[in-house]
């Protein structure tokens, strides 16, 4: 027998939500079919790839990985509210130096970056590289993405 579902209320990109989920539903699956922010991606499935990258009270965590019963209340934040009315520098950045190719994986990639650049944790490529680790890319070579969150981290285009 499943479980019975619960109602789910947390904040998204500063509104509040709900859903009645299955306390097992996969965070992924609440974010994408029962809020329907379809930004966020989904690529291994099994935390392995970063495609799934959101900020959940302050912290980058894997979406295909958390339980809804973990993020009664939470705070989260997907791809969609990088942008304000304006792109983000992220975002700004991306567009300049061509980080999105095939774009799979950009949603991730920006969630984390932008994580990153809120700790203030790029300093230089080899921190950049390390903080993008957990998000994979198969189009760019990170060349690009490294190029594009040096230079939001620097506060140019
Ligand atoms: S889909 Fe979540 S880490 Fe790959
Ligand atoms: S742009 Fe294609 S996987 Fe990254």
């Amino acid at each position: 027998m499943s479980s019975p579902k619960i109602l789910l209320k947390l904040t998204v990109n500063g509104e509040s939500r709900q859903a009645l989920v299955h306390p097992m539903a996969r965070l992924l699956d609440v974010i994408r079919e029962d809020l329907g922010l379809t930004g966020t991606k989904e690529g291994c499935g099994e935390g392995e790839c970063g495609a799934c990258s959101v900020i959940l009270d302050g912290s980058l965590v894997n979406a295909c990985l958390i339980p809804a019963i973990q993020v009664q209340g939470a705070s989260l934040r997907t791809v969609e509210g990088l942008a304000g009315t304006d792109l983000s520098p992220l975002q700004e950045a991306f567009l300049h130096h061509g980080g999105a190719q095939c774009g799979f994986c950009t949603p991730g990639m920006l969630v984390a970056g932008t994580h990153l650049l809120e700790m203030e944790a790029v300093h230089d490529e080899a921190g950049a590289r390390e903080g993008l680790a957990g998000n994979l890319c198969r189009c760019t070579g990170y060349v690009k993405i490294v190029d594009a969150l040096l230079a939001a981290g620097e506060g140019r285009p």
